[in-house]
């Protein structure tokens, strides 16, 4: 079984207490979608579990969690690589170029760049660099990042977030292909909680630092503030 669990995780920045005791197992095959309001956490609660912040309490353990992919709010292609070569730095680990490989393993990471890149509908854009794609095909060379490792977790932060409708119903397609071809423990935060409800098996709500309600996404409506968030949108 692989999983994440993360108990009393609590975080101070710059004198502010943004994480509070945050307690929470993440299991693999389970997609949890991370909802709030702006500002509750829940990006600081990922750059934490991952190590990129340091928390002031808590532990974090993962089993048999070994290759991750993340999308971070930020974006976060590399403005001086090309498409190719951005996907295939989550197979190089940074620590070479492609054109810096041997034949044999040059050949191996451009099959994979190249099934990642048919199955996103990027084969077109492969050696565009990133200044030259459209809000669109940014998200998709991100995803195929995420998708070409095999991930064992799946971490996406607003994954379309400036997408227009079409776009982001293609998002969603594709990130349910990955999900149910890999079946990673996945996070998806999103604001766009509708695009993104059918995928949705698990919902963690968050509200000032603190996560206020974690469990199945059937029971989360009957949470009363998740319900009071929700209602609104869903009208
Ligand atoms: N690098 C940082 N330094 C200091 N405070 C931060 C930093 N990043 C986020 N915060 C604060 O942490 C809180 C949670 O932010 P965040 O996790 O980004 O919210 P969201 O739920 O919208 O993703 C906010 O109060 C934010 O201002
Ligand atoms: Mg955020």
């Amino acid at each position: 079984m692989k999983y994440i669990e993360v108990k009393d995780l609590t975080l101070v920045l710059d004198n502010n207490l943004v994480l509070w005791d945050v307690s929470v197992k993440l299991e693999s095959g389970r997609v949890y979608g991370f909802l709030g309001p702006s500002g509750s956490g829940k990006s600081v609660f990922i750059k934490t579990i991952f190590g990129i912040f340091k928390p002031v309490k808590g532990t974090i353990n993962f089993e048999n969690v070994d290759k991750v992919a993340i999308q971070f709010q930020e974006g976060g292609l590399f403005d001086s690589l090309n498409v190719a070569e951005n996907v295939a730095f989550q197979i190089l680990k940074g620590k070479k170029l492609i054109c810096e490989l041997d034949d044999e393993l040059k050949y191996q990471v451009f099959n994979k760049v190249l099934n990642a890149a048919r199955f996103l509908n990027l084969t077109d854009a492969l050696f565009k660099f990133p200044e030259e794609l459209s809000g669109g095909m940014k998200k998709r060379a991100v995803l195929g990042r995420a998708l070409i490792d095999d991930p064992d977790v799946l971490v996406l932060d607003d994954p379309v977030a400036g997408l227009d409708p079409i776009n982001t119903t293609s998002a969603v397609k594709i990130i349910s292909s990955i999900i149910s071809r890999y079946k990673p423990i996945t996070i998806i935060v999103t604001h766009n909680f509708r695009a993104f409800w059918d995928l949705f098996t698990d919902i963690c709500f968050f509200e000032k630092g603190r996560l206020v309600y974690l469990g199945l996404k059937s029971e989360a409506i009957k949470q009363e503030r998740v319900y009071d968030f929700l209602k609104c949108k869903f009208r």
